[in-house]
């Protein structure tokens, strides 16, 4: 099933740990997976580790709170081992912050510590990189995540992640509903978005003939990544003709760009080449300096 819903979060784990996870979610995964051993790189309370021990899984879990950072220290050489799952269930950015607050002293890596989200969604996919290689060929790694709104903007972590990861090795993407948040209190007669009741599970497949070397994979996701930039610019150049009706000097093609672009963008000297280098592709000229759409 592609929905798992458990309002009790049964006898495993702390029902004190804040953002911890119904153990019968886990019970779902292993009954399903059947891993021989499974690691949790985040383990908090040690939900996911106590329902493994019960139904005989050789089941390791590592934190900061105890020694372990998924940011610095490699997770095959804490287990001495490949494992047949690795999944975590990392903080939700600054949702919960856990160093200093859950336990212990403020630590700078703790990821429910990031300065933004930009520093997260860059230490998580250190994170899932870190599990990928700690899982043997054939078996499966993922993450509990969940979304959240903040200021009015909508910021869907689960998207991220699956657009940071090999597209290949996506395997399943589960909803989970949440139940018992903090928020449920709150006044939501006034809310203007629906509000998130939901969490992900997503899981990725090692393949079996996983490249020998991990670089030769990152080659692999830089790849897919220039793909999809790529196809961005063609995207940009085009609605750009298609709103200057289809045909359009490179003058205005380029102040109808800057016009809608970022920033950032726009800062950029490079953007002007790669515009003309875009018309090229899907661009046709129709006299000195005048593009239509090919
Ligand atoms: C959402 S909690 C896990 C809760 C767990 N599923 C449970 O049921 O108790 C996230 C955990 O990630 C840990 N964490 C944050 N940054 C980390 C890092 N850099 N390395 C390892 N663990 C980290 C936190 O200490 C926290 O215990």
């Amino acid at each position: 099933m592609s929905i798992l819903t458990f309002p009790e979060r049964g006898k495993w784990g702390k029902s004190a740990w804040r953002g911890n996870c119904s153990g019968h979610i886990y019970r779902a995964l292993f009954e399903q997976y059947r891993p021989g051993v499974f690691v949790d790189p985040m383990v908090g309370s040690g939900t996911s580790v106590e329902v493994a021990a019960e139904m005989g899984i050789e089941a390791f879990g590592l934190d900061l709170h105890s020694g372990f950072n998924i940011l610095r220290d490699s997770i095959v050489q804490a287990v001495g081992k490949e494992a047949d799952m690795v999944f975590s269930h990392p903080p939700y950015h600054d949702m919960i912050v856990y160093s200093g607050q859950v336990w212990g002293l403020p630590h700078q890596d703790d990821l429910s510590r990031c300065v933004n989200d930009e520093d997260f969604l860059e230490k998580l996919q250190v994170a899932l990189l870190n599990q990928r290689e700690a899982t043997k060929p054939g078996g499966m790694y993922g993450l509990l995540i969940g979304d959240l709104r903040r200021d009015g903007q909508y910021k869907s972590y689960q998207a991220d992640c699956i657009a940071r990861m090999p597209k290949a090795e996506l395997a399943s993407l589960v909803i989970k509903a949440q139940h018992n948040c903090v928020s449920d209190s709150k006044q939501y007669s006034k809310m203007k978005h629906m509000r998130i009741m939901h969490e992900y599970i997503i899981l990725w497949s090692k393949p079996k003939g996983a490249a020998i070397s991990v670089l030769a994979d990152l080659a692999t996701m830089a790849q897919q990544q220039a793909i999809a930039l790529k196809a961005t610019w063609k995207a940009v150049v085009r609605q750009a003709l298609v709103s200057l009706g289809g045909k359009a000097s490179l003058e205005a093609i380029y102040s109808k760009i800057a016009d809608a672009a970022p920033d950032r963008l726009v800062g950029n000297e490079n953007w002007q080449s790669k515009v003309r280098q875009t018309l090229q592709m899907i661009g046709k000229p129709i006299e000195r300096g005048v593009w239509s759409i090919q």
